[in-house]
């Protein structure tokens, strides 16, 4: 996977990623992506593959004092522009590799968040990029915090299919398994990503200067379970198909 193809694969995705929003996955993503990120009022946050700036402005909208979304994709950020143009909330954005040491240009942060961003890495290399370019953002004990695909998700288990996903396992190589993933959507939207190995990321991370990776499982909480049902979410929580990660610098 090139960087340019990176970009295409959201180009062609665009404006139809916010339908995504709608599928089960979300609930507890969501929920348990806010509880990580805490309070953010008074501080400085950078939104890396911010898509549509789905977080990036909750984010600004929760109080942090900035909140920057960098997207590789220009459709994508032209999105999330457009949604700032019709309900201005002060957030801003920038077409940018995650990866781009040029990003330093941007100031200190407090927090750098990553919504998908590390699952599309190609290989260790370009991991180990995203990482130190988050590291190099960040002041002293400063958090690096995101969503990714479970590096422990087993195609031995329950399937991510009833909650909105489903994985096709194309290669597995050192570095993790490579999958395709489809939205169930009208249409329906697929990407190409990567069930990467847990000692890739820890070495990735650790190469970037950070001195803890954490892993936090996703927790399903009151309105997922009013909304679909209990029983509904039980395989979902036995083989997570998403995890947490929180990263200090
Ligand atoms: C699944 S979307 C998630 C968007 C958003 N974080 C959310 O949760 O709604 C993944 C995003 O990662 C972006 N992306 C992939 N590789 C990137 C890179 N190297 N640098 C910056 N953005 C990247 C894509 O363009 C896409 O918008």
């Amino acid at each position: 996977m090139t960087e340019g193809f990176e970009a295409q694969q959201y180009d062609a995705i665009g404006a139809h990623w916010k339908n995504a929003r709608e599928l089960p996955t979300v609930y507890p993503e969501r929920e348990s992506f806010l509880r990580l990120l805490g309070d953010v009022s008074g501080s400085r946050v950078l939104d890396l593959a911010c898509g549509d700036g789905f977080y990036t402005r909750q984010i600004k909208q929760l109080g942090a004092e900035r909140a920057v979304g960098v997207d590789i994709s220009p459709a994508m950020i032209e999105a999330a522009r457009a949604a700032e143009r019709q309900a201005p909330l002060g957030a801003e954005y920038l077409v940018a590799d995650a990866g781009d040491p040029d990003l330093s240009e941007l100031g200190r942060f407090d927090l750098v968040t990553a919504g998908y961003l590390v699952n599309y890495a190609k290989d260790a290399e370009e991991l180990t990029d995203m990482c130190r370019g988050a590291r190099s953002l960040l002041g002293r004990g400063g958090r690096f915090i995101g969503v990714t695909q479970h590096p422990r998700f087993s195609f031995d288990g329950p399937r991510p299919d009833p909650y909105g996903f489903v994985f096709d396992r194309q290669r597995v190589t050192p570095f993790g398994t490579y999958i395709q993933v489809t939205a169930a959507l009208q249409p329906p939207i697929s990407f190409e990503t990567c069930l990467i190995r847990p000692e890739v990321y820890a070495h990735a991370f650790a190469a970037a200067g950070f001195s803890e990776l954490r892993w936090v499982e996703m927790t399903v909480g009151k309105d997922a379970m009013r909304r679909f049902g209990d029983d509904f979410w039980q395989d979902f929580l036995a083989n997570p198909p998403i995890v947490l990660f929180e990263a200090r610098s």
